[in-house]
């Protein structure tokens, strides 16, 4: 079946985004750093409001008739170091029983589609670590490490 990425509209698609969001966000917790799902639950809620507060645009995967993953870009937000103007990608999620099927694939691909209809240079994310299917998944995709983000326990 083939995915179909569209730009999201209406309350359907921001509730899909919502649930899926949450449900997924543990897989950005590092195992040093553990943290109560509630809390990271509630930390993509705060992601979640940030980025609607912010020019962006919400993409959903559809597969099948069913919504299937989002990905959350903000087109105008520059780089912190350069100031460049960017695209970041504030988080994606596909569906568990949808995943290795290029739905996230699908996503990358619009959003740099996005990107560059907006005349944006570069198209900029965080991943954690240890999330390795997303990290194979960006580096397939062309994405290079610029920073890393260190961090102690004390
Ligand atoms: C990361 C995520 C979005 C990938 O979505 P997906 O639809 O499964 O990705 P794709 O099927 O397009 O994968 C494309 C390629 O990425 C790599 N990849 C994706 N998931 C992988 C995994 N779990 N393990 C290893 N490689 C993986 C593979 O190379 C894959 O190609 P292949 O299946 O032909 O080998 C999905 O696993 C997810 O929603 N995870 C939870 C939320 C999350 O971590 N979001 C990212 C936050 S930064």
């Amino acid at each position: 079946m083939t995915v179909a990425v569209r730009i999201a509209d209406g309350a359907g698609d921001a509730a899909f985004v919502k649930a899926l969001g949450r449900e997924c966000s543990m897989s950005s917790v590092a195992s040093f750093r553990p943290a109560t799902e509630s809390k990271v639950r509630t930390a993509f809620d705060r992601l979640y409001e940030i980025v609607h507060d912010q020019s962006h645009v919400t993409l959903i995967a559809d597969r099948g008739g069913e919504r299937v993953g989002f990905l959350l870009l903000l087109d105008g937000l520059a780089d912190e170091v350069t100031l460049e103007p960017q695209a970041f990608v504030a988080y994606m999620a596909v569906k568990p029983d949808s995943r290795r099927e290029g739905v996230g694939a699908a996503l990358l691909a619009a959003a740099e589609d996005e990107a560059r209809r907006r005349l944006l240079p570069y198209i900029a994310l965080m991943v954690t670590e240890e999330n390795q299917g997303a990290r194979r998944l960006y580096a397939r995709a062309g994405y290079r490490t610029e920073r890393r983000l260190l961090c102690k326990p004390l």
